[in-house]
């Protein structure tokens, strides 16, 4: 609706699906709040601030969403970051494992209650996208912790969901396939991986960063109103099939 203030935060919002996602709200009129541990790209229009900040400082991240922040009209929040091993579950040290839930999972957590009860507390609505992954649903070789965070993902979604209807808080998931970014980029130089993965999609085309923003934003729509708690699958049919 012309003159409504939209708001946006999106985590991971220096790279890959993240800052593909910050683009497109800003190009339809957002206000956006980048969070990312690194520093954000200067040449963003003025619609955009960034803010460098570590999201397992849970204190800062609950700060930053659930204080800092102003809420408009159309409120939304991305949880993009992520980070994931490539490590057999024998040698998975315990660090490591507490350390990729606490970037995938926890702050997830941590950035949607503060962001609900900001809402709440000015009495707006919103909507919440958490960028899960295929690996939420399936398991994956070498990636025991990046699994386990992602299927906790979408429990959150869920329980976002339940929990914050009342409050007109809607919550959705997205589950990427293979999506070219620098988190996948080795994949790309790997012919046998590349096989792997072009048989397991139904589609052969690889899927791009704004596949996965154009499902993002439809879930996050203000007239997405009956979807909540659901997950979209931008993968290529990978998950929908097994090669035989
Ligand atoms: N690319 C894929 O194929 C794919 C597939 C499924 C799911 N995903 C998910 O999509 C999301 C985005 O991935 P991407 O491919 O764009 O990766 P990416 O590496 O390009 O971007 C991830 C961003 O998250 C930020 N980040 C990581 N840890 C952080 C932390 N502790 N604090 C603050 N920022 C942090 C990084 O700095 C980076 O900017 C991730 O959650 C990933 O698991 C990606």
């Amino acid at each position: 609706m012309a003159g409504e203030d939209k708001t946006a935060i999106v985590t991971g919002a220096a790279s890959g699906i993240g800052s593909a996602t910050c683009a497109s709200l800003l190009e339809s009129g957002y206000r956006v709040l980048g969070i990312d541990r690194t520093e954000g790209d200067m040449s963003l229009p003025a619609a955009y601030s960034h803010v460098a900040l570590d999201i397992t400082d849970f204190d800062r991240l609950a700060g930053v969403v659930g204080v800092d922040f102003t809420p408009g009209d159309v409120n939304l929040l991305v949880n993009c970051a992520g980070q994931r091993e490539i490590c057999h579950t024998r040698k998975l040290s315990h660090t490591e494992f507490r350390g990729i839930l606490n970037v995938n999972t926890t702050s997830v957590f941590v950035a949607s209650q503060a962001f609900c009860e900001r809402l709440i507390g000015a009495s707006v609505a919103g909507a919440i996208v958490n960028v899960a992954s295929v690996a939420a649903f399936l398991g994956e070789p070498n990636r025991t912790a990046y699994v386990t965070s992602k299927h906790a993902v979408i429990g959150l979604t869920k329980q976002f969901a339940v929990d914050y209807a009342q409050f007109a808080i809607r919550a959705n998931a997205v589950a990427p396939g293979v999506i070219r970014t620098p988190l996948t980029e080795q994949y790309f130089t790997d012919d046998d991986q590349m096989d792997r993965i072009r048989r397991g999609q139904l589609v052969a085309d690889f899927g791009t960063t704004a596949d996965v923003v154009r499902a993002i934003r439809f879930l996050s729509a203000p007239d997405a109103t009956f979807v909540t708690g659901s997950t979209v699958f931008v993968d290529g049919g990978w998950s929908a099939s097994k090669v035989l």
